[in-house]
């Protein structure tokens, strides 16, 4: 879909919107139409009683004789006080929805929120256009019978504003960034057969192009290093395991030693998760191949750092193995010693991802010294328990860096919630025959119990957790995320890197 900024002037076909505050107040553009149709709009307006501006609501009016467009939308801006930029990008994303599902090819976005908002004109025409983009993500590529009318329809916006090369400029970064969302949902949509550790780490070394030093461990490599609690989970399956290091360098060495040092991220990339011996009922078990989501997270946020040629340093780390049941699969009761030297009871194959993040984040920080670190993992489904599919689980030993995280959630419609951690919860995986085991005793704290475990293998670094098992896919579109994949945590870590380390 094409998107392009231009000064306003009459649309001549296609879908026509403006927009309406709350109660009913044209913006300027719509009070304009209204004239030009001879109060087609204001009477749209008193007739659909229903119709009162709130936010994302939308008014179709069929275009009044002597018009050549389609269509004109009244798009509900809701209350002035309430716009900012991710308001409008839910607003181009309904809107996105809406004219695709109304089979229109063309549309015309003159939605001024001008004089009156806190948004810079340039910048809410970018936000909107965002959101549209965002929303207009399919994942078709193995469809090969589709009809017409099951294809998006909509081809071209034109998002109209009196300052278009400025909004084009504003655009800019959010075209990558919704570049680097759809590159990170394609690695999580693409089925297991296709996505696999080195096919997964093949997909990474894709970002040596934007500048990104990518370097790929094999078997043999991590072995050496000691990485046997990665190994054990990779070992049930023919697919062989790889660990990706990304690094961006946005800051030459010779700056600040603190801001020289990078900012970490870490991924589970478990590319499918049948539990191992501990194996899962076949009820829902497809949904395991975007158990690699987090790692597609750190992929896609690497490359958006790249692309936007960040002002920091940034490593990503992913541990990619396939957990499966086989004559080599690893047992309940095998104990394995990892990097950092700890031994590890695994009494169940199916809690597998702290096992790839022990030896990731032990890794990271042992090689790179980083100046905090972050992991996402799709690791327990006792979060979806606690937070549903509302908010992913936040778990960190610092806490200004659990705040910053939340923040940037909030900015962009990523939410976090804090969970604790606390050593009454780490008494629950002392291993009676390993320094710690695998699982605890009951079900209890699912998703605290996890981030107990993979806290055993961070040092004294400012270090975050995100349980990302509720957030990483979706069953319902959502208004700039269609339901499938949805990169949760890319725009969220963008941001937090954007606001608290690039401006220093
Ligand atoms: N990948 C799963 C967690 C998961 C579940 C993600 C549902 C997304 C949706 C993880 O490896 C797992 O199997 N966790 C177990 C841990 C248990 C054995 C302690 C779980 O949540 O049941
Ligand atoms: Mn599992
Ligand atoms: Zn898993």
């Amino acid at each position: 879909m094409k998107i392009s900024f231009a000064k306003p002037e009459e649309p001549r076909s296609g879908a026509v919107v403006v927009g309406v505050w709350e109660e009913g107040k044209l913006t300027p553009a719509a009070r304009r139409l209204d004239e030009a149709t001879d109060g087609a709009l204001t009477r749209a307006l008193l007739a659909a009683a229903r119709f009162k501006g709130k936010k994302d609501e939308l008014l179709p009016v069929v275009a009044p004789a002597g018009l050549t467009v389609s269509r004109i939308v009244l798009a509900g801006l809701g209350k002035l006080e309430a716009v900012d930029a991710r308001s409008l990008q839910q607003l181009g994303g309904t809107l996105l929805a809406h004219l695709n599902g109304a089979g229109e090819e063309e549309a015309t976005f003159a939605i001024d929120v001008s004089e009156e908002a806190a948004i810079r004109p340039a910048d809410a025409a970018a936000q909107i256009a965002f959101g549209a983009q965002l929303r207009s993500y399919r994942f078709d590529k193995y469809k090969t019978k589709q009809k017409p009318d099951q294809k998006a329809s909509l081809e071209r916006i034109t998002v109209s504003t009196a300052s278009a090369s400025l909004a084009r400029r504003s655009y800019q970064p959010l075209e990558q960034a919704a570049s680097a969302v759809f590159f990170t949902r394609d690695l999580v949509s693409e089925p297991p057969n296709v996505i696999y550790p080195e096919t997964l780490a093949a997909q990474a070394e894709t970002l040596a192009e934007l500048g990104v030093g990518v370097e790929i461990l094999d078997e043999s490599k991590m072995r050496k290093l000691g990485m046997n609690a990665l190994l054990a989970v990779g070992q049930g399956s023919t697919r062989p395991p790889r660990l990706v290091v990304m690094e961006w360098r946005g800051v030459a060495a010779a700056a600040d030693a603190e801001r020289a040092k990078p900012l970490a991220f870490v991924g589970k990339g478990v590319t499918f998760d049948t539990g191992g011996i501990s194996i899962k009922p076949a009820a829902g078990m497809a949904d395991m191949k975007w158990d690699m989501a987090g790692s597609a997270v750190v992929i896609g946020l690497m490359r958006l750092l790249a692309a936007r040629k960040a002002r920091i340093n940034a490593v990503g780390v992913v541990g990619l193995v396939e957990n499966m049941p086989s004559g080599n699969a690893q047992r309940p009761g095998d104990i394995v010693t990892s990097m950092s030297g700890q031994t590890i009871e695994v009494l169940n194959t199916d809690a597998e991802g702290r096992l790839v993040l022990a030896d990731a984040l032990w890794y990271c920080q042992d090689r790179f010294k980083p100046r905090l670190m972050i992991d996402l993992a799709t690791l327990t489904g006792a979060v979806i328990v606690a937070l549903g599919h509302h908010r992913a689980g936040l778990f960190s030993n610092n806490d200004e860096l659990a705040a910053r995280l939340i923040e940037a959630g909030k900015a962009v419609g990523e939410e976090l919630w804090r969970l604790p951690l606390a050593d009454s919860y780490d008494r629950e995986i002392d291993s009676d025959a390993a320094d710690v085991k695998n699982i605890g005793g009951g079900r209890a704290a699912g998703s605290i119990i996890g981030a107990q475990f993979v806290q055993r293998f961070v040092n004294d670094v400012p270090w975050a957790h995100l349980d990302i098992a509720g957030m990483a896919w979706s069953t319902k579109d959502a208004a700039t995320v269609p339901k499938g994949a949805t990169a949760f945590g890319v725009r969220l870590l963008d941001r937090f890197v954007a606001e608290y380390y690039e401006q220093e």
